[in-house]
C-alpha cells in the first residue's frame, strides 16, 4: 500500500483528495504548508506527493526542490489553480512527475496517482540493486570469523543454494546477503528484501504471493508479491524466524515446489528464485519449541553462516572506526579518524556492543559530528555511547514522577521509551515498532506526538 502525502492550505482540496486516495486504499497524510510538508518527510516513508504550488511561507517550487534533493525517489504531483505553462515546465524540470489544475479531475488523480506509485516503486527496486552492488566490497573485518564467512559466501555465492544467515542486531546479516548475491550469477537480477517481522500477519500472504484484484477489501487491482518480483533474482528473508506458522506453511511449499497462487486467484505460478533467509533469534530453539517449522528449517538451511557478535571480534574495531569515519567525512582528504585515548579505546574493547556494527556506525557518526577534541578522552567516549547513561537517567528519572499527575508522567516515560528502542534499534520504524509490540503506524503517532528526533 502506497503512502500519499498532501501538501496544500486549502482545506476542500486536503478533503476531497484525501477521500478519494483514502478509497483508492492508500495511506494519506495531509499538511498545510511546505514547512510541515517537509518535517513528516522526515518520519513518514511517502511514495508521492502532491504539492499546491501556491503556498503560504515557503513556495511550492522551493518545497519541490528540496524535497528533490533529500528525497529524490519521490514523486511528486504539482497542483495548482492558476496554471501556467510557465510553472507546469519548470516543474516537471525540477523533476515533478506531473501536473494537475484545480478543479480536480477525480480520474486524472487517480490514474496519475497509480503510475507515480509503481515508478516509484520500481526506483526504489532499482536503487536496492545498485546499492547492493555497491556494498559489495564494503564488508570490512579481518579477524577469523570475518573471514570465515568470505570463505564460505565464495564457495556458495555460485551455488544457488539457499543460505540461512544467523547473527544477533545489526551484526551485518543483510550486508552478507547482498553480498552473497552480489557474488553468484544473478547479481544483475533483481535482490528482493522481505522483512518478515514488519509485515502483519494478515498481510503476509499478500506482500509473499500478491494478490488478485477484489481479492480482499482494498486489493483495488492486481498486485505481484516479492516472490514474482524477485523471479530470476534472489529473495531475502528477513527476520524469517517471526512469520506465524501458517505463513510458513505456504512459503514451504513456494519453496518446495517454486509454485504459488496469489491471493484470491488460481493460475499456478512458477518462479525462479534463490532464497536466502536471516534471524536473529536462536532459529534451533524455535523448531525445538514448535513455532517455526522442522521442515521449512531444513529447507532454507541447506548452508549455515553465523555472523559473529562485534564482541567477539573486538580486534576489529580499530580497523571499523576507521572505515566509519572516512566514508561519513566523504570527500575531505585531510579527514583523520578522530584519535582516541588509550583509557577510551580500551572501554570501547570491553564495551558489550549490544547492538553490534550498527551502534558502533551510531556511535562514530556522533563522535565525528558532535565531539571537537582532536583526541577523544574516556569521559566523551562514555557519554557518546550513550546507552549506559541513558539507562541511568531512566533510573533516577524516576524521582521525577513523583510530583507528576499520572498523564503526564505516562507521556514522559512513553516518551522516553520510545527514544531508547528507536536508538537501540538504529531508528529502524520496523524494528522499533516490533520491540515495543506495537504497529509502525501507531509509532508513528508518538513519534510525531512527542516529536522524537529521527537520527540516521
Ligand atoms: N563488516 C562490516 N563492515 C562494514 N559495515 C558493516 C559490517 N557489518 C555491518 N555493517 C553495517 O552495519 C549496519 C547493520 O548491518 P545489517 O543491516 O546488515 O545488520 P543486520 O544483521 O541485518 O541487522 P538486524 O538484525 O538489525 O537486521 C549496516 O549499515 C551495515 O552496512
Ligand atoms: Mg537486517
Amino acid at each position: 500500500m502506497s503512502r500519499i502525502l498532501i501538501i496544500d492550505d486549502e482545506p476542500a482540496i486536503q478533503d476531497v483528495l484525501g477521500d478519494i486516495l483514502r478509497d483508492e486504499g492508500y495511506e494519506v497524510f495531509i499538511a498545510g504548508d511546505g514547512l510541515e510538508g517537509l518535517r513528516l518527510l522526515k518520519t513518514e516513508p511517502v511514495d508521492v506527493v502532491f504539492l499546491d504550488v501556491w503556498l503560504p511561507g515557503k513556495g511550492g517550487i522551493d518545497v519541490l526542490e528540496a524535497i528533490k534533493s533529500d528525497w529524490p525517489d519521490v514523486e511528486v504531483v504539482i497542483i495548482s489553480g492558476h496554471a501556467t505553462v510557465e510553472t507546469a515546465v519548470r516543474a516537471i524540470k525540477l523533476g515533478a512527475y506531473d501536473y494537475l489544475e484545480k478543479p480536480l479531475d477525480l480520474g486524472r488523480v487517480v490514474t496519475i496517482t497509480r503510475n507515480a506509485a509503481r515508478l516509484e516503486a520500481l526506483r526504489r527496486e532499482n536503487a536496492a540493486l545498485r546499492q547492493g552492488q555497491f556494498l559489495e566490497d564494503d564488508m570490512i573485518g579481518d579477524t577469523e570469523g570475518m573471514r570465515r564467512i568470505r570463505e564460505i559466501v565464495g564457495q556458495s555465492a555460485a551455488s544457488d543454494s539457499r543460505m540461512m544467515i544467523l547473527g544477533e542486531n545489526g551484526t551485518g546479516k543483510e550486508l552478507v546477503a547482498r553480498m552473497i548475491h552480489n557474488r553468484s550469477r544473478r547479481s544483475t537480477r533483481p535482490f528482493v528484501e522481505v522483512n518478515c517481522a514488519a509485515i502483519p500477519d494478515n498481510l503476509i500472504e499478500s506482500e509473499l504471493f500478491g494478490h488478485e484484484k477484489g481479492a480482499f477489501t482494498g486489493a483495488v487491482a492486481r498486485r505481484r508479491g516479492k516472490f514474482e518480483i524477485a523471479d530470476t533474482g534472489t529473495l531475502f528473508l528477513d527476520e524469517v524466524a517471526d512469520m506465524t506458522l501458517e505463513a510458513q506453511a505456504k512459503v514451504l511449499r513456494a519453496v518446495q515446489e517454486m509454485t504459488f497462487e496469489r491471493v484470491g486467484g488460481e493460475d499456478q505460478i512458477h518462479v525462479d528464485v534463490r532464497i536466502i533467509s536471516a534471524t536473529n533469534k536462536d532459529i534451533r530453539r524455535e523448531v525445538e519449541e514448535g513455532r517455526f517449522r522442522e521442515d521449512l528449517y531444513f529447507r532454507l538451511n541447506v548452508i549455515p553462516l553465523s555472523v559473529p557478535p562485534l564482541r567477539e571480534r573486538r580486534d576489529d574495531l580499530p580497523i571499523l572506526i576507521d572505515y566509519f569515519h572516512k566514508s561519513l567525512v566523504k570527500g575531505d582528504n585531510d579527514a583523520s579518524p578522530p584519535g582516541f585515548s588509550a583509557e577510551a579505546m580500551k572501554l570501547l574493547t570491553e564495551y558489550p556492543w549490544p547492538g553490534n556494527i550498527r551502534e558502533l556506525k551510531n556511535f562514530i557518526e556522533r563522535v565525528t559530528i558532535l565531539v571537537d577534541e582532536t583526541v577523544v578522552t574516556e569521559e566523551t567516549a562514555r557519554y557518546y555511547l550513550g546507552k549506559a547513561g541513558s539507562r541511568l537517567s531512566v533510573v533516577s528519572a524516576d524521582r521525577e514522577y513523583d510530583t507528576m499527575k499520572l498523564g503526564e508522567a505516562r507521556d514522559l516515560f512513553e516518551k522516553r521509551l520510545v527514544e531508547r528502542r528507536l536508538e537501540e534499534n538504529g531508528f529502524n520504524i520496523a524494528k522499533t515498532a516490533q520491540a515495543l509490540g506495537v504497529y509502525p503506524s501507531n509509532l508513528h503517532g508518538k513519534i510525531k506526538k512527542y516529536s522524537v528526533e529521527i537520527r540516521k
